[in-house]
């Protein structure tokens, strides 16, 4: 059986952790791609990391490249490219320069692997899921963006450092952009079934949940030079598990949202099904009336940013 092909765009940090968590699960083919200008650095990491192989006892070809015919026919491409955020810079500082660079990898991608499922993880993720979707022409349904798996982990590991339980049994959802707006959901929050409201007082819960607003800030401030990689990564990699498995794994995602939820044509993080296809379903949810509120905002936050962008850059406006 042929062995799914996996192409990740920009082999940085998240990239080339991407590319070692899919290797190390063995879920394809895995090429890595970075500007021409970058020269030996993807074939470098990409050698590397293969001969990790032996070591840990994984298969499967890693291969570096400044081309984009080496990612010919990919069956997922995962977008890391673009520049990651210093401190005392908003993901949204980052909107006109990444947007530009992802415009450029869509036009690739579209190009060489046109029946690809494309991931996005450049910041700001639900604009930059947005720009792939204008620029590739891809049905919605094969575009998808990296958030919430990571903001929910973010959200339930907080939540086992405050009750001292095993990150296993924390279960959590969000809505929303991946931003200061992000809505984890309290009412799908639980462990082991039990509803985190009887676990935790509400002040607590608070604190948590600003904390995993804060959450990828708080990474940028103790690193310094860049933003995190090795959780993003792993959230792009249970990802593309997903879909070259064909797992139908319910997860937060950036997913194309017109209908649904009264988003009205853009990507948001919503829970949805995630398989061979894509985005193959998104799943309505009941909110409370503060939850629906929370997410009106967050989706605005995101409308602004798209219509943003499309000034700057002359996109598609939103009608
Ligand atoms: P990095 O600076 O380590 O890597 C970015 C790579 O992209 C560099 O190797 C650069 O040469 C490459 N690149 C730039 N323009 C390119 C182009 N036109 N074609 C191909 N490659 C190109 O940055 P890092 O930490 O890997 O972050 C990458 C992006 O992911 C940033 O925008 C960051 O904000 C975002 N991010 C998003 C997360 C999410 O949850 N959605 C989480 C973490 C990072
Ligand atoms: C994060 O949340 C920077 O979006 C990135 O860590």
């Amino acid at each position: 059986m042929r062995r799914a092909k996996v192409s990740i765009i920009g082999a940085g940090n998240v990239g080339a952790t991407t590319a070692l968590w899919c290797a190390a699960a063995e879920l394809g083919d895995i090429v890595l791609l970075d500007l021409p200008q970058t020269e030996g650095m993807p074939k470098g990491k990409a050698l590397d990391l293969a001969q990790a192989g032996p070591i840990v006892g994984f298969d499967g070809q890693l291969q570096g490249t400044n081309s984009y015919d080496d990612t010919a026919d990919s069956d997922v491409v995962v977008i890391t490219a673009g520049v990651a955020r210093k401190p005392g810079m908003s993901r949204d500082d980052l909107l006109a320069v990444n947007a530009q660079i992802v415009g450029s990898v869509a036009e690739q991608v579209r190009r060489t692997s046109p029946d690809a499922v494309v991931i996005v993880v450049s910041n700001p993720l639900d604009a930059m899921t947005y720009r792939v979707w204008e620029v590739t022409g891809f049905p919605p349904h094969r575009v998808v963006g990296q958030a919430g798996v990571l903001d929910a982990a973010r959200f339930r590991t907080f939540l086992a450092m405050e009750l001292g339980v095993s990150v296993e049994d924390v279960s959590a959802m969000l809505l929303g952009g991946h931003g200061d707006t992000m809505v984890p959901l309290v009412s799908c929050t639980s462990v082991s079934g039990i509803p985190i409201r009887q676990l935790l007082p509400a002040d607590r819960l608070e604190k948590i949940i600003q904390r995993t607003r804060d959450g990828g800030a708080e990474i940028v401030g103790l690193l310094k030079t860049g933003s995190a990689y090795y959780a993003p990564a792993a959230a792009a990699a249970q990802m593309v598990e997903a879909i070259v498995r064909d797992k139908k794994r319910v997860l937060p995602c950036a997913a194309y949202c017109d209908k649904e939820y009264g988003v009205g044509g853009l990507f948001v993080g919503v829970p949805v099904v995630l398989g061979a296809k894509g985005v193959e379903r998104i799943v309505q949810l009941e909110l409370t009336t503060a939850e629906q509120e929370a997410f009106r905002r967050s989706v605005e936050a995101v409308r602004n940013l798209v219509e943003t962008m499309g000034r700057l850059i002359g996109s598609r406006q939103i009608e």
